[in-house]
């Protein structure tokens, strides 16, 4: 069966929910383009919110062809020739209306990317067409020149009755069975990601044609926050080492996630100003520990930075703990933090694999990157894909505890 998200892929203006002013804004700049002061539009926002689906849909209506390139393409300004080449040259007057796309350039890095970026600007001077760039966070500095070229369109993170709008015409479409209530939980689910919704959808109706109240729970419950609020809860409040050392064995979430979630609750239950200072001071050791694992791959020093985020932490209070505290998820910036690390060694990999083998980074993400960590387990590739791809310490660490 086909993916939901691929069917559904917006195909005029009306098919994008909840995005009406950027829609009309982005289509005005198009049909505008030479009156334009400026050549092309950098729209940007959360994932999963319409940025590259309102691109082809308002193309699809308006009859232009677009011209799609990767961020990956732009290593250097012959790849980006041979790609785009003849396309961003003025052409006839009746021929065909063109957009050329450069979709998600969050893929380019820092300094390494300079040409590509560079090759970017050059094209949005020369080219006689429109050009959309997309990104997630276009506020990093790589990225200042861009934006003074660019219009700035901002996409919105979608309401929750936004997405149940898409939800619910899929539903209709597709014959599934659904209780409004129980949709419309679903639809606040994904944090305004449409995508990520959808998905959701797919895989609680694939079985059988009904979402029902049952499949959503069980999905909630892999919601892993549970998890870690005990093991939160058991170093935090006792002061039995052996109780504490053992506190984040089944918790799901990797390292650095639980030193987050440590550090965002350590004040709240901490409150004696020394106990506080002795348990931070176990905690950032801790962190130490694990700056050492990511560069040299030290792995034996897991079991101290266990032995310390439990035992060390519970240890810095002389009595039980017994007030109430409600833990919280770490903060939000340091969330986006850690998620925008990931992805960017995800893509910074897939971008490697795709110079190599000639692909687009967005088909290798795709395509290859789901086997890689399972192809990364077998020693003999591991050493295969680290040197071929000229893999440094970070990468071969994110490989290491990618899923
Ligand atoms: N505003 C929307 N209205 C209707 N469907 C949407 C909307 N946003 C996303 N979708 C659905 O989610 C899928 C992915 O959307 P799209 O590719 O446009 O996201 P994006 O904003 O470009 O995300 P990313 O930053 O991850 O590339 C679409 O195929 C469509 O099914
Ligand atoms: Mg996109």
């Amino acid at each position: 069966m086909q993916p939901l998200i691929r069917k559904y892929i917006p195909k005029t203006e009306k098919d994008i929910i909840g995005q009406d002013d950027v829609v009309k804004q982005l289509k005005k700049f198009i049909l505008n383009f030479r009156n334009e002061k400026k050549n092309s539009a950098l729209i940007y926002g959360p994932s999963g919110t319409g940025k590259t689906g309102s691109v082809y849909a308002i193309a699809n209506e308006i009859g232009f062809e677009v011209i799609e390139v990767n961020a990956s393409d732009f290593r250097n300004a012959e790849q980006i020739n041979q790609k785009v080449g003849n396309a961003i040259k003025q052409q006839s007057l009746f021929a065909k209306g063109k957009i050329i796309l450069v979709d998600e350039i969050d893929g380019l890095s820092g300094h390494e990317d300079r040409g590509g970026i560079q090759a970017i600007t050059k094209l949005i001077e020369d080219s006689a067409f429109p050009i959309i760039l997309t990104a997630t966070n276009p506020f990093d500095n790589k990225f200042s020149s861009l934006r003074g070229k660019s219009n700035l369109i901002e996409f919105k993170q979608l309401g929750y009755l936004s997405i149940f709008q898409i939800l619910k015409s899929i539903c209709d479409n597709e014959k599934i069975k659904y209780d409004e209530d129980v949709l419309k939980a679903l639809s606040r689910r994904g944090g305004g990601d449409a995508r990520a919704a959808i998905n959701d959808l797919q895989t609680l109706t694939q079985a059988k044609k009904e979402l029902t109240k049952e499949s959503l729970e069980e999905l909630a419950d892999r919601n892993k926050t549970d998890s870690i609020m005990t093991a939160l809860n058991k170093v935090f409040k006792t002061t039995d080492l052996k109780i504490a050392i053992s506190a984040f064995d089944s918790v799901e979430e990797d390292l650095n996630e639980q030193l987050l979630w440590i550090d965002e609750n350590l004040p709240k239950e901490y409150t004696k100003p020394e106990e506080l200072a002795k348990a931070y001071d176990m905690l950032s050791k801790a962190d130490v520990f694990n700056r050492r694992i990511r560069r040299w791959q030290h792995y034996r020093f897991l079991i101290y930075i266990n032995a310390l985020i439990t035992a060390g932490i519970a240890s810095a209070k002389k009595e039980k703990h017994k007030n109430l505290v409600e833990y919280k998820p770490t903060g939000r910036i340091l969330k986006l933090w850690w998620a925008k690390q990931k992805s960017l060694k995800k893509k910074a990999i897939a971008g490697k694999i795709a110079e190599k083998t000639h692909a687009s980074q967005k088909d290798i993400l795709k395509s290859t990157m789901p086997y890689l960590p399972i192809m990364f387990k077998n020693k003999e590739m591991r050493g295969n894909i680290i040197s071929q791809l000229d893999l440094n310490d970070e990468e071969v660490g994110w490989l290491k505890q990618a899923k």
